[in-house]
């Protein structure tokens, strides 16, 4: 074989199998882009020898033939393809250069025309899949896709689930056949949609919104098409019998239109090869925006007189040009995948990758969005990827192109440890994010972190507005909210000079205006004019920038106030420094819940999960959420130098008596993971042994001897069999007893003036909730029982309250509303 015949071979291979899995399988293997320029290199070598072109060869066919999962429909007139035209980078500023295949495309239909500036049919080049749907009588009867252009496969149970795809013909037309052809396609929205839903429920992501709409129609079953969202614009017609067309394709349009078809508003019509360059950039400039992905436009003679005299060339209209915008997805080479910590501690893999254009757009990072997405596409460090970027998208990667992956590649994984602090990653159940523990030890959430304890409802800050305390983790003054206690004056006014110098060159413009306020010594000079990216940091600053606050106005007033309103933070209460703190599901509320509750710091500090869960309003996931933020080291560290920089709490004091009544053994056995092992059987456990201490002594028969159930009994056993949950158990049981300790004996009020009566509440208060009105009414003597009946004392009716008042009100007793309890709170508290 000959060189060019090895090549033209070769070429033809490589197409034919790029198309099965482009059309067949919709798994396309490579960029469409490589996928022309391979096109267009093989049309070239038939021109060049004409000896070796073939009339199989993939330049004179469309598409491919159908695999067989549908029944074939042969088009009765064929559905053809367009050729393509691409930008030439090299061409300059000359638009006759740079768009050449459009000059020559119009040249020529010039020359065989006769004519000067021909009129065209503008349009965008939907990115979906060609159909053509059949209407006979007016009525929708037949949908094919385009398959090899002679025969495509019937998809017309599909097709009535789009609900653009009209069924019958507006306006009673009822021509004997009419073929409509367009584009079935997804919507951008849609795509976006369907992948952000896909994503949390942790399935198969859609490639792309072309992928997607073709994987849609090709489904078997027509319900999971109408599930999904596909739409249609039409753009032209095949067979037409008992119809007239007008003269022109821009008038058969507004034709379809009439009939109910949606045809796309960008549609337009454009003389000349200066108007059709003009319709290119504008629909370009929309592109990003516009509600569905377009490859490029297309241009169409309009006058179907004239279509007639250019013809048809193997596989595509000579009066037709399909003229492609730079593409939208670009293989590349994965160089890493990193991990990136957001504020919310939420871990995301990013991709690094070697620079690539895409859309006119140099992309260097990608998301891969998860693990699990990692998983699904098999991506791997060094392995070519497709990176897709559309409208305003972050880039992302749709797929790996196996046959370039360097031996050697391995899985990835996800660490075990955050890059940036090194504290664990965790993945909480039924979540598709891993999160780092690290709390406020960890840079990436460090911004966020002392933007929220500097605000008004934690610390209270005054003077540290948002960019500065973005600013001070930024230049490295903050690593901890707990450095804030350590800025003095000097350091606030050299971090300023950096915030408000963008380069070296104005920071040595700063210090040159501030008359010797500022000073930098000779060593930072040389380094500035190399102009060191990382200049700003503040290891940087406090070596090199000298700060005298006296020589004038530099020290500025802002610096002052800042580091007064830090040091006035140091005297707060510990529901503001709870608060502050930022641990997630930790609000206003719990914070005052916690404090009056417990008291002190240390023991909100030491207290396991099943003692916080004995506090009212706060549930199993907040219990969690708070223990496992405390146990953290790197957490246990920013509080303790908190606590060593100063700060205090105005209003500490000793945990709630009533906590005797929430916690004990039986609570702590009820808590427990154990199944069988009820409340009740938990009671009469803790009433026989007494202590923790004396009930592990015994054994399951002695458990269910003493009134657990055989096989609560059975459970517990296999429980405590777990060295760490014993341990666990116990560790529970000695914090709970220190927090009994600490709290005062119930002071046995001489008459609490609820001594003696029984309340039930109901329906829901404005102004706390009803676990806080039931604890405060306990406090003041009251029972609170669950239900209505002659012996309640008096009810206390919020908004919404239903059966138990209307039982209060028949039986004649005593209704508190919202105002009377808070009166009656009042003037007991
Ligand atoms: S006209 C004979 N118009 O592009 C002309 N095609 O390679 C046949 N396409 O398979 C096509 N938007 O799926 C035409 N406004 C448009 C189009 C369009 C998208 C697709 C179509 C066709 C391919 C041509």
């Amino acid at each position: 074989m000959t060189a060019p015949a090895a090549r033209i071979d070769a070429l033809r291979r490589q197409i034919e199998d790029a198309n099965h899995r482009y059309y067949v399988l919709d798994d396309p293997a490579i960029p469409d882009a490589e996928y022309d320029a391979m096109m267009r290199e093989l049309e070239a070598l038939e021109a060049e020898h004409p000896a070796l072109a073939s009339p199989d060869s993939p330049t004179r066919t469309v598409g491919a033939r159908p695999d067989g999962g549908f029944p074939e429909v042969r088009h009765a007139i064929p559905m053809l393809s367009l050729a393509n035209a691409f930008e030439d980078p090299d061409g300059g500023d000359d638009d006759r250069l740079r768009y050449r295949e459009v000059a020559e495309f119009e040249r020529r239909i010039e020359d065989r025309l006769g004519t000067r500036a021909p009129r065209f049919s503008v349009e965008p080049k939907l990115d979906g899949l060609a159909i053509s749907l059949r209407y006979e009588h007016g009525l929708f009867v037949q949908g094919a896709t385009r398959g090899d252009g002679a025969t495509g496969e019937d998809v017309t149970a599909n097709l009535r689930q789009v609900r653009s795809v009209p069924l019958k013909l507006l306006g009673g037309a009822a021509p004997a056949v009419l073929e409509v052809r367009g584009e079935i396609y997804m919507p951008r929205k849609a795509f976006e949609a369907w992948n952000a839903q896909a994503l949390a429920r942790n399935e198969r992501l859609l490639a792309n919104p072309r992928n997607g709409a073709a994987g849609s129609l090709r489904q078997l079953d027509p319900a999971v098409t109408r599930r999904r969202p596909l739409a249609f614009f039409a753009y032209g017609v095949g067979e037409v019998e008992g119809l007239d067309l007008p003269p022109t394709h821009s008038e058969t349009l507004a034709l379809l239109r009439e009939l109910g078809f949606p045809v796309a508003p960008e549609v337009d019509v454009a003389t000349g090869f200066e108007g059709l360059i003009a319709y290119y950039r504008r629909i370009g400039a929309l592109r990003d925006t516009l509600p569905y992905d377009i490859d490029g436009v297309v241009y169409k003679l309009d006058r179907y007189d004239q279509q007639r005299v250019l013809g048809f060339v193997s596989r595509a209209p000579r009066w037709a040009l399909a003229h492609k915008y730079p593409a939208q997805e670009q293989a590349t080479v994965l160089r890493a995948i990193e991990i990136q910590i957001g504020r919310t501690g939420a871990a995301t893999p990013v991709a690094r990758l070697e620079p690539v254009q895409v859309a006119g757009v140099t992309v260097t990072n990608a998301t891969l969005h998860n693990a699990d997405q990692i998983a699904r596409l098999d991506v791997r460090e060094g392995d070519t990827v497709i990176v897709r970027r559309a409208g305003d998208v972050i880039p992302e990667i749709v797929r790996v192109v196996e046959d370039r992956r360097p031996p050697g590649a391995v899985p990835w994984s996800m660490p075990a440890a955050c890059p940036v602090c090194g504290s664990e990653l965790v993945r909480e159940e039924g979540e598709a994010a891993y999160r780092c523990t690290g709390g406020l030890a960890c840079g990436a959430q460090r911004k966020e972190a002392l933007r929220h304890f500097a605000s008004r409802r934690a610390m209270d800050i005054e003077g540290l507005g948002e960019k500065q305390a973005d600013a001070l983790v930024e230049y490295g003054f903050v690593r901890s909210v707990a450095d804030l206690y350590a800025l003095d004056v000097p350091d606030l006014v050299r971090m300023k000079a950096a915030l408000d110098a963008t380069t070296a060159a104005d920071l040595l413009q700063a210090v040159a205006d501030s008359r010797g306020a500022l000073r930098l010594d000779d060593e930072a000079r040389a380094l500035l004019e190399q102009d060191p990216p990382d200049w700003r940091r503040a290891e940087f600053l406090r070596r090199h920038l000298q700060v005298d606050p006296a020589a004038g106005k530099l020290a500025t007033k802002w610096a002052e106030n800042l580091v007064a309103g830090i040091d006035a933070s140091r005297r707060t209460t510990l529901p503001r420094f709870l608060f502050a703190l930022g641990i997630p599901h930790l609000g206003e509320t719990t914070a005052k819940t916690l404090a009056q509750w417990l008291g002190r710091l240390e023991f909100v500090r030491e207290v396991p999960a099943v003692v916080l869960q004995a506090l009212p309003d706060i549930g199993a996931e907040v219990a969690r959420s708070i223990a496992t933020f405390f146990e953290q080291p790197g957490n246990a560290a920013v509080v303790d130098a908190l606590l060593a920089a100063g700060i205090r709490f105005e209003d500490e004091g000793r945990p709630d008596p009533a906590l005797r009544e929430r916690l004990g053994l039986a609570h702590l056995l009820a808590a427990l993971p154990v199944a069988k092992l009820g409340d009740k059987s938990a009671q009469r456990l803790a009433e026989t042994y007494g202590s923790l201490d004396a009930l592990l002594q015994a054994n399951a028969s002695g458990w269910a001897g003493a009134g657990a159930s055989a096989a609560g009994a059975e459970n517990l056993q296999a429980y405590l069999a777990d060295p760490a949950a014993r341990a666990a158990l116990v560790a529970a049981d000695r914090a709970m007893a220190r927090l009994l300790e600490a709290a005062p004996a119930r002071e046995r009020r001489a008459a609490g003036p609820l001594d003696g009566k029984s309340v039930v509440l109901t329906g829901t208060l404005a102004s706390m909730t009803r676990d806080e009105a039931k604890a405060r009414l306990e406090a003041l003597g009251a029972k609170a029982a669950g239900s209505v009946s002659a012996k309640t004392s008096f009810v206390v009716a919020g908004e919404a309250a239903g059966s138990k008042l209307a039982k209060a009100e028949a039986l004649g007793i005593e209704v508190w509303d919202e105002a009377k309890l808070l009166a009656f709170l009042e003037r007991h508290a």
